[in-house]
């Protein structure tokens, strides 16, 4: 790096650098304050973009589910160009700064710029990138820091590139701690709806036994009226004993809520599971012109489940995905039995991703669909997902939703992961 421009000698130089350690010193004090990821992010990117005089900044993370560093923030650029700054763990920069753990200066360090793999040649100077400052913490590259060249297109001097990397240190705990508040947010999340949950099962399993009682005898004392009745009123009965059946498939969904809902556990065939579904829903995917997708090329497709309980899941979302795309579309069944990566998944699982094109939902939409009741359909329950929900996690297993409501791009995915054996047998053995 010996020959980093140095512009800024003598009083004048002297200036900038005293503002240069003003800026960063405030930016450092800020860092502290800022609890969200994104807002970290977005303010990294802001300020370093200032007080480097970039032309853009960009900040890539890992991912640990997807292995991958993704392009998570930038400025002076459009979200679609940050996504480019995507990368492997085994791209040839990734290794190199996972390595040398130091800065890499493009316009100097021109032997490693070619080392780089034709892709990462190609994304770094399509964007002018000149800096790459790896963001490490605990001795892992969590990340990397995209400097373009300067908007005057003077070179960065030494006195830049050390006040860079100095922030660059203290941005990588900053961000490393606001991942792990995320990841904790995330979980407790996750367990206060279970016990959400479990509250309704509870409740339902309480109420469940009196309504369904005299409900029987309306049932049973309308169907007895019927004969009665002229036939032209036939149609009056046949309409109360309907909302009867409705009201107690109500019953039935919330008694599932319940935690003490017993496993039967059996061999379950996911793949065999699923065709099976889809066959039941053949109808409705004909009547609503809807494509299905099947990739489901697996070593071995079979888990130890309530076999009844996980078609009751393949159930709820497929049938959400057909009632998405009334004027058709395409279904994709996912099935994979080597989930990456996730640190979780050293137990033994398969996962599978039923995904649509459908519109797909809003920001609000997906942060409530798991709420017991929570619909926007005029004749929804809300209980589908919830059901789904409870039966996964009583298994041992996950569930995620991704959703998109982009023009050019829409759609949702729901993965599920069901432990090969499930949590109840893993306890005895
Ligand atoms: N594939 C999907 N595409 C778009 N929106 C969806 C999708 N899946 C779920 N939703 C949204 O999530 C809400 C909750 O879904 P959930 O299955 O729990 O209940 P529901 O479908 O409304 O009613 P029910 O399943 O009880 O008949 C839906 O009303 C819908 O707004
Ligand atoms: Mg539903």
């Amino acid at each position: 790096m010996k020959s980093i421009e140095d512009t800024h000698r003598g009083a004048p130089g002297r200036r900038r650098s005293r503002d240069l350690q003003a800026s960063a010193a405030e930016l450092l004090k800020s860092l502290n304050m800022i609890v969200g990821l994104d807002q970290l992010l977005e303010i990294l990117c802001a300020r370093m973009r200032e007080i480097f005089c970039s032309g853009t900044v960009t900040i890539s993370l890992f991912d640990p589910i997807t292995r991958r560093y993704a392009g998570m923030m930038a400025r002076g650029l459009d979200a679609q160009s940050a996504a480019l700054f995507g990368f492997f763990e085994s791209n040839p920069l990734v290794r190199w700064l996972n390595v040398n753990q130091s800065l890499l200066n493009v316009r100097v360090d021109r032997g490693v710029f070619e080392f780089l793999s034709p892709e990462e040649k190609l994304v770094l100077e399509t964007h002018r990138v000149a800096l790459v400052v790896p963001l490490i913490a605990l001795n892992r590259l969590t990340g990397m820091l995209f400097l373009s060249d300067k908007e005057d297109g003077t070179g960065y001097t030494r006195a830049e590139i050390d006040i860079l990397l100095m922030l660059a240190g203290q941005a990588s705990f900053a961000v490393e701690n606001a991942v792990m508040t995320q990841f904790q947010e995330e979980r407790l999340k996750k367990l206060f709806h279970a016990d959400k949950l479990a509250t309704v099962g509870e409740l339902a399993a309480g109420a469940a036994h009196e309504i369904r009682n005299p409900l029987t005898s309306i049932r049973s004392t309308v169907q007895f009226l019927k004969k009665d009745l002229p036939p032209e009123k036939h149609g009056y009965v046949e309409g109360v004993i309907e909302e009867v059946d409705r009201i107690d498939g109500i019953i039935r969904g919330l008694l599932s809520l319940s935690k003490s809902s017993e496993l039967h556990l059996s061999r379950v065939d996911l793949r065999e599971a699923l065709q099976q579904t889809l066959l039941l829903l053949d109808p409705e995917l004909k009547r609503n012109r809807i494509a299905v997708n099947q990739e489901m090329r697996i070593g071995d497709p079979t888990v130890e489940a309530d076999q009844a309980q996980v078609k009751q899941v393949f159930l709820n979302v497929l049938l959400n995905s057909v009632q998405s795309m009334p004027g058709g579309g395409t279904i994709t069944v996912h099935l994979a039995d080597r989930p990456d990566g996730k640190r979780e998944e050293s137990i033994d699982s398969v996962r599978v991703t039923l995904s649509d094109n459908g519109p797909g939902m809003p920001e609000e939409t997906i942060r409530r669909v798991f709420d017991p009741f929570f619909t926007t359909k005029e004749n929804g329950t809300g209980l589908g997902l919830s059901i789904t929900y409870g039966i996964v996690h009583g298994h041992g297993g996950e569930i995620d939703i991704a959703s998109k409501t982009d023009p050019s791009s829409h759609g949702t995915s729901v993965t599920i992961r069901l432990p090969r054996k499930a949590k109840k047998l893993m306890s005895e053995v």
